[in-house]
């Protein structure tokens, strides 16, 4: 589909190219024309040069020889492409733009899909606006403006990044408003500004208005005052909002980020703030999810240098995963050919700006290292004084890194050596061997993906240390218990197995389990298998294919299973049982906040429904 060139001309004739400029750079009336210092930021200068016509709908810069029409400025300045700067344009002056190739039922459907967009954005706006002034105004923000002032914030960078109080429930607030400027309740519901309920979603909350990267508020992250949960609630995902790709603070700074060619990602939306605040312009924040290849896209499209600032680690699990997205991350930023730095902060940004200043802040960054540099020393510190169980599994992953690299990125082949050399406390020749030893495990690993453990030494040794800590895992306890009471009433199991198991009092859908719910690989095969051939008896399950290299696993867990009392209440009770635990692992890894909120309600439902299920078990 393409815009069509009666459009695209329609959009240069309406695009007023001396308000666009002014974006850029302030200008001046000198008769028919403006005159202003040149926007291109390669372009220094103390006297003006760049000059605007309206008359003809064009730029030029007598400094550094550069011109064009409204298109060609926003394309330059703003780093769009062509189509993006035209609809860019087509938005802000009211073009409706036309497409070729489509039938009339698509452009129907396209008009309706624009007309939605249209109210949600202009809901977005009303809604930044009302929640602005009545932080600004509202006796009853009284508390919200003593949290902002308590918490360091200038009431400029509260104006220039529009942060807002939404009213408390009980008080008229913006639903009401909205309705007397024609905005209805679809109109709120595709911007996300209602509640499941149907009231005002962030009701007293400070609200952060968040743009995409034309400067259109798409949505908002909004924190709670007091300890109200969760900390914050932001945006549901819409047809603007899409936390995968959006990043706080975008149009604010990226003006600055081009100038220095360097951007610095945070974690916070407050982190931004403060930092803005202390003169360091060039930071953004994600929206509490673990930075994606969208966001790195963006960013590499304005800087040459990221850096990836990290609040100080959690341990554990956690810090597992964030090492694991880090790692990733690597490859994504090779091909884009970003430098990607990563920085261990010793606080907050937000809480150290308190007390420092940010010509400290910026120190803090000689600390960086490249992103290579973080993965593989964070994994050797991840092993070091761990137990034996944590350095099997962590030793191959910086293998598998550095296989990796040497594979996909040759050029940081050489870095990538030197740096696990020194993580192994290996010589090269060494780390060749393991180098091709693990290869050597991972290729046997898919090749013999039948063949039982223990014709494998080095797997054995992985298999019985997870079974060592499966002994403490409650995941892999609670899994085991779920499958021996299945395997010892597979006809009582069958219909849960197919459809999951109903507990109507606290949710809505049944309950279902996947493989991937198991915290050890081998109850996933099993529970695998026992779903996928439901309702017939063990005999025949057991004849399956794959059940063959499964039968060792499967008569200890049926053994252990003699001493349980199964029956259908127990066996719900144990499904939500495991479900509630699967669902904490899934919740500490998650990096993502909104997920974590989910996870956290559902966990408590299905204890809930454990909990309801057991009691009928000690009744009957
Ligand atoms: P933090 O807990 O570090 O929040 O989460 P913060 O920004 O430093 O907040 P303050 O300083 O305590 O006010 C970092 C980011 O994770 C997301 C937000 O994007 C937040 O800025 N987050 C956190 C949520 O989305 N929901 C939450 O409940 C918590
Ligand atoms: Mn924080």
């Amino acid at each position: 589909m393409r815009i069509t060139p009666q459009s695209i001309e329609e959009v240069r004739e309406a695009a007023q190219i001396a308000e666009v400029a002014s974006e850029f750079t302030a200008l001046r009336r000198v008769g028919a024309r403006f005159s202003g210092l040149c926007p291109y930021p390669d372009h220094n200068e103390k006297t003006p040069s760049f000059s605007v016509s309206p008359d003809k709908s064009f730029y030029y810069c007598f400094g550094c020889s550069r011109g064009g029409d409204a298109i060609k400025l926003v394309m330059e300045l703003k780093s769009f492409s062509f189509a993006e700067a035209v609809s860019h344009l087509a938005e802000r002056f009211g073009v409706e733009l036309r497409f070729e190739g489509r039938s009339p039922e698509e452009e129907r459907a396209a008009e309706k899909r624009n007309a939605r967009r249209r109210s949600a954005y202009k809901a977005l706006a009303a809604a930044t606006a009302y929640y602005h002034k009545y932080l600004l105004k509202s006796p009853a923000a009284e508390e919200a403006r003593g949290y902002l002032k308590e918490r360091g914030f200038s009431r400029s960078t509260i104006e220039e990044f529009r942060l807002g109080y939404a009213p408390p429930r009980g008080r008229p607030g913006f639903i009401q408003a909205a309705r007397g400027v024609g905005l209805g309740r679809e109109a709120l519901e595709a911007a996300g500004l209602l509640s499941s309920r149907g009231g005002e979603r962030f009701g007293d909350r400070v609200t952060f208005p968040i743009s995409d990267r034309r400067g259109r508020i798409v949505g908002f992250g909004a924190r709670s005052l007091g300890d109200a949960k969760p900390k914050y609630l932001n945006s549901p995902e819409t047809e603007l909002f899409n936390k995968r790709s959006l990043l706080y603070g975008f149009p604010q700074i990226a003006e600055a980020m081009r100038r220095e060619k360097a951007a610095l990602v945070v974690e916070g939306y407050t982190d931004v703030l403060m930092l803005y605040q202390s003169g360091i312009k060039n930071a953004v924040a994600t929206l509490g999810t673990a930075m994606t290849e969208q966001h790195l896209k963006t960013l590499s499209g304005h800087a040459e240098k990221i850096y990836l600032l990290f609040d100080p680690d959690t341990a554990g699990e956690k810090a597992v995963q964030k090492v694991d997205d880090t790692a990733e991350l690597t490859f994504v930023a090779a091909r884009l050919s970003a430098f990607l730095y990563v920085v261990r902060l010793p606080e907050d940004p937000a809480d150290w700006l308190l007390n420092h200043s940010g010509d400290e802040f910026v120190k803090l960054l000689d600390s960086a290292v490249s992103i290579v540099e973080y993965t593989i020393r964070s994994l050797a510190e991840e092993a070091r004084g761990r137990d034996a169980a944590i350095r099997y599994r962590v030793m191959p992953r910086i293998l598998e890194y550095v296989q990796r690299l040497i594979i996909n990125e040759p050029t940081l082949e050489q870095e990538a050596r030197r740096l696990a050399e020194d993580a192994l406390q290996v010589s090269p020749a060494r780390l060749d061997g393991l180098l091709s030893s693990y290869k050597a495990s991972t290729h046997g690993d898919r090749q013999k993906a039948e063949i039982p453990t223990t014709q494998n030494s080095s797997r054995q040794l992985v298999s019985n240390s997870r079974r060592n800590e499966g002994r403490e895992d409650p995941l892999v306890e609670a899994g085991r218990e779920l499958l021996a009471l299945v395997l010892a009433r597979p006809d009582l199991a069958s219909s849960a197995l197919r459809s999951g198991i109903e507990a109507p009092d606290v949710f809505d859908a049944p309950v279902i389990l996947t493989p991937d719910d198991f915290g050890d690989k081998a109850e996933g095969r099993i529970f695998a298998l026992l779903a996928d051939r439901a309702g017939e008896d063990l005999g025949t399950i057991l004849s399956d294919e794959r059940a063959r290299v499964l039968l060792d696993e499967i008569s200890a867990i049926r053994a252990d299973g003699e001493r349980l009392y199964p029956s259908e209440a127990s066996l719900r009770a144990a499904w939500f049982r495991f479900a509630s635990l699967s669902r904490e692992r899934a919740k500490l890894l998650t990096e993502d906040f909104d997920e974590k909120y989910r996870l956290h309600l559902e966990i408590k439902r299905l204890r809930q429904a454990a909990v309801e299920a057991s009691n009928l078990t000690l009744e009957s």
